[in-house]
């Protein structure tokens, strides 16, 4: 008995051991190594894990991901949840001087929007900065205008910005090289539908195509009840 229940925690233990391991070699670009953990475990452990439908990553039962945040709009206006309480959103969280993986997921998702034609307008697209520092509201106003004339640019505190990606369970972090004069934000990246309660709907991951975001944000919103 005791021989099995220890075989099995070896097992266990090199089980999780390759988990880690595959999502280290598997993990997008900007994907932090405990995302890409989560996502792996719930690819290994099937249907108590994240599952994969209608373009989106359901989230597992019982879990909560969004909710209050306070934070400054592009025009340096105090927000917080409630100012678009009733009102869906796609959020992203990144950094404006991203070179590359944030203006991508932000041109994917205003093309979601522009895909879903007048039901787009249904939902509010959101920048949240993670790197406060450098994303001042002047400086955000004109970046989100780049890529979708009605999407928000937030920014605030170092300590508002930790505490929404907090709740959203974002990872970002500071990388600072030898070779460069500026640093860089390393960070998950999630395009995220927030329903009316200001509560993630789903999540989608950085490959999605536009119009598998918009069939599957058209059919959360369509969902009885989704009007909220
Ligand atoms: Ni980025």
């Amino acid at each position: 008995m005791l021989r099995t229940i220890r075989l099995t925690a070896v097992l266990l233990v090199l089980l999780l051991g390759g988990v880690w391991a595959f999502a280290w070699v598997t993990r997008a670009p900007e994907e932090g190594l405990a995302d890409a953990f989560v996502n792996r475990l719930g690819q290994v452990f099937g249907g108590q894990g994240t599952m994969v439908s209608g373009g989106g990553v359901q989230l597992p039962q019982g879990m909560s991901l969004g909710g209050p945040f306070s934070l400054t709009d592009q025009s340096g206006k105090p927000v917080t949840e409630r100012d678009y309480a009733g009102r869906w959103m796609l959020v992203y969280f990144g950094y404006s001087f991203c070179p590359d993986v944030c203006p991508t997921e932000l041109g994917t998702m205003a093309a979601a929007l522009d895909a879903m034609g007048p039901a787009g307008e249904a939902v509010v697209p959101a920048f949240i900065s993670v790197d406060p520092q450098r994303d001042t509201p002047e400086h955000l106003a004109d970046y989100v205008s780049r890529f979708h004339p009605r999407m928000q640019g937030l920014t605030g505190t170092p300590d508002q910005v930790a505490e929404a990606a907090r709740r959203y369970r974002v990872y970002y972090a500071k990388v600072q090289r030898p070779e460069m004069t500026d640093y860089l934000m390393d960070h998950s990246s999630f395009i995220y539908l927030v329903g009316p309660d200001a509560k993630v709907r789903s999540l989608f991951r950085p490959e999605q195509t536009p119009e598998a975001i918009a069939a599957a944000v058209s059919a959360q919103i369509g969902r009885p009840g989704g009007a909220g």
